[in-house]
């Protein structure tokens, strides 16, 4: 079998997955190959070499994908997002932790084994942020990567180790051997927002409240929004996300001082978003029927992120603030969608 440089998508069935194989397919000269527990979608199909309908933590199947691809580029999107890992925290340990652990390996055996490092991106999440109470959230404002380090989150916790774990990877993997075996894993993270896609509709997270409150008024249904109305978290459009992949995996090395980056685009009230809807979709139903729970999830979690690293190290910008990312992007995306 002929060996080739591929990038490989895990979880690429997923909201992130969507747009970036949209997005890297433009470019001819690279290879994607994809791993969902899933079939993909069948527009994507078309525009991936290969997709393998599998688990990350079947070794059996990293193995075979070890033996015929060189892989220069993985991003890891493969995830139990933080409601769904609260109900099923041991299932979310081994998705997300043993899994990423599992890949790690993988990009540390394929740099072995063609000698050049392996960019491996990694999305974190401001789920691995620990804010104490809703009082410090207000005055902390933008926190920095290093801060509030306290996830209360089964997925906080599990993000948050993984970075711990990537870094190993990157840094020190095997530091007592006798030859040096680390940076054959070029580790990169970003710390994402909550995303609102206007394609696809996120599952078992805690930001969901925005995207749902839109996708459901854009079909014309009732929604009841889990969080009190002044409830805020920073959120991003989904094609800035995809920018921020593809930004951050091609920077060079030499550009950035650090492993992990904070991103943000604009971060508005859970009030501010219904407004917005409302103006767009007059007749759409939308209240607010707090779940106290979920709300203290999203109470743990900072109201802004300091992403002055990301501008800074390899010009990370977003294109869409609160209201281009609805007016220019979210809106006539999704009344085209359901239109159909
Ligand atoms: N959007 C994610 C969630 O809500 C946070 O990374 O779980």
């Amino acid at each position: 079998m002929t060996r080739k440089p591929v990038v490989f998508i895990t979880g690429a069935g997923g909201e992130i997955g969507h747009g970036l194989i949209s997005t890297l397919a433009q470019d001819p000269d690279r290879a994607i190959i994809t791993l969902d527990l899933n079939p993909l979608h069948p527009e994507l199909r078309p525009l991936v070499r290969r997709h393998v309908v599998g688990s990350i933590l079947d070794a059996n199947l990293l193995e075979t994908l070890q033996a015929e691809y060189e892989i220069d580029l993985i991003v890891h999107l493969a995830a139990l997002l933080s409601t769904r890992s609260e109900f099923t925290p041991k299932a979310a340990h081994r998705i997300n932790v043993e899994g990423t652990m599992a890949l790690l390996e993988f990009a540390q055996e394929q740099g072995e084994s063609h000698g050049r490092p392996v960019v491996f991106l990694y999305p974190s999440s401001i789920a691995a942020y620990g804010l104490p109470s809703v009082a410090e959230k207000t005055t902390a404002g933008k926190v920095r990567e290093d801060d509030y380090s306290w996830p209360t989150t089964m997925y906080g916790c599990n993000k948050l180790y993984c970075e711990m774990l990537g870094i190993y990877y990157s840094r020190h993997y095997r530091q007592l051997a006798a030859e040096a075996a680390h940076r054959k894993v070029d580790f990169r993270c970003l710390r994402f927002p909550g995303l609102i896609s206007a394609v696809t509709v996120p599952s078992g997270g805690t930001s969901d409240y925005a995207p749902e409150m839109l996708h459901a008024a854009a079909q014309g249904k009732p929604y009841a929004c889990f969080v009190r109305p002044d409830t805020r978290i920073p959120f991003m459009a989904m094609p800035d996300a995809i920018t921020a992949i593809l930004s951050l995996s091609s920077a060079s090395r030499e550009q950035l001082t650090r492993p992990v980056y904070n991103i943000s685009a604009f971060n508005p009230s859970a009030e501010e978003i219904r407004q917005i809807v409302m103006q767009e979709f007059p007749g759409a139903v939308v209240d607010f029927k707090l779940d106290a729970k979920r709300q203290g999830i999203v109470d743990s979690w900072p109201e802004d992120v300091d992403d002055s690293a990301a501008r800074a190290d390899w010009g990370f910008r977003p294109k869409y603030d609160l209201n281009r990312a609805f007016r220019e992007y979210l809106i006539p995306t999704i009344k085209g969608r359901y239109a159909q």
